[in-house]
């Protein structure tokens, strides 16, 4: 089969690993006889210094014209101390959220065995923890109305939810819940957050249609602690936008493979794939970045076009690297392998 991908390098590291990924691709594309029509396109920091925006039109329509969208990372570090930029990378990470739909951001969290050791936790706490975030990705405070007050002493960011917008997220964390261990966590602030309360409401409402699935509720902060004392008891956690962000970065780190995971952004038009970690700019062009999160983010970008063998061609690769310990610096324990020659490795080894 033939399938046209869009390739959003961006900034930092963005470029180099999204090249080990294409690597990838292509033994893929070989082995299993498709074809993969690659086309980038500009985002981020590198797009506003190439056409004064981060997420311009013609990258849109690159987007909107492909299966999948394999994206690198954004983002500056000559944005971060300056509050007052009128144009930030972030904005076209947050424009090409919108534009292309993507209401739910998947993240997946997986412990590897070989890893344990570089995890801020206990292995016994962390041995075996298995769960996946969904986190709502356009509603809520990122989205409602924003300012400042005349004189400028106040600024304001509204969070705003729709029941059709919670109703959504919902049933696709119920189906992702469906496939898994069927349990699914609903994370709000109901106690102090109208918007919450609303989440809530919707949930109990649906709840009872998906009785095959134990549903339970859970605050924010308690949240946040529980997945650092039992994450084991996690199977599927949904929640809104700016929970998401903070609870998804705590759930990454738990593990110790921040390198390695990836996670998939989907909706309404096309979805985009993409590692979580940032563009690590300290590392760029040195050859030294993990492209493991990436390439997962490959395989699930096959899962995702129906091409399951594929996809698992992808992960057995990887998961031999890990034993055979080809890898880059950050989870090396003798001699580490740059970007490129993982990259190679794993295009072999499909
Ligand atoms: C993420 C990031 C973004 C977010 C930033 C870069 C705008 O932290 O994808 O989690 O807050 O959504
Ligand atoms: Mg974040």
């Amino acid at each position: 089969m033939k399938y046209k991908i869009a390739v959003l390098a961006g900034d930092g590291i963005g470029p180099e690993i999204v090249d080990q990924a294409i690597k990838v691709l292509k033994a893929v594309a070989q082995k299993f006889d498709h074809e993969f029509d690659f086309k980038p396109a500009l985002t981020g920091a590198s797009a506003i210094d190439e056409v004064g925006e981060p997420y311009p039109q013609t990258t849109h329509d690159t987007c909107m014209e492909s299966d999948a969208v394999l994206f690198g990372a954004i983002g500056d570090p000559k944005y971060d101390n300056d509050p007052a930029a009128k144009v930030r990378p972030e904005q076209g990470l947050l424009k090409m959220r919108k534009d292309l739909g993507l209401y739910a951001n998947i993240r997946p969290v997986t412990t590897f065995d070989s890893l344990l050791h570089k995890s801020p936790l206990r292995k016994d706490i962390v041995e075996g923890a298995d769960f996946v975030v969904v986190r709502e990705l356009t509603g809520g405070i990122y989205f409602g109305e924003k300012g400042r007050s005349e004189d400028l002493t106040k600024a304001f960011d509204h969070c705003v939810y729709s029941t059709e917008e919670v109703e959504r997220i919902l049933k696709l964390a119920y189906s992702y819940a469906g496939k898994r261990n069927k349990r699914l966590t609903v994370v709000d602030k109901a106690n102090v957050l109208c918007t919450s309360r609303l989440w809530r409401e919707v949930a109990q409402k649906m709840e009872k249609e998906y009785a095959d699935i134990e549903t339970d509720y859970m605050f924010v902060d308690n949240a946040a602690m529980q997945l650092i004392q039992w994450p084991k008891k996690f199977d599927v956690m949904v929640t809104e936008n700016m929970f998401g962000d903070i609870l998804s970065d705590e759930a990454s780190v738990i593990t110790g493979s921040l390198g390695l995971l990836p996670s998939a952004s989907v909706g309404i038009h096309t979805s985009v794939f993409e590692p979580i970690h940032g563009s690590y700019p300290q590392a760029a062009g040195k050859d030294i970045a993990n492209p493991v999160a990436t390439i997962l983010s490959a395989a699930m970008l096959l899962e995702s076009l129906d091409l399951p063998e594929e996809a698992k061609a992808v992960r057995n690769a990887v998961n031999r690297s890990l034993e055979e310990n080809i890898v880059t610096e950050d989870i090396a324990e003798e001699k580490a392998c740059k970007t490129s020659e993982v990259g190679d490795w794993l295009a072999e080894n499909i």
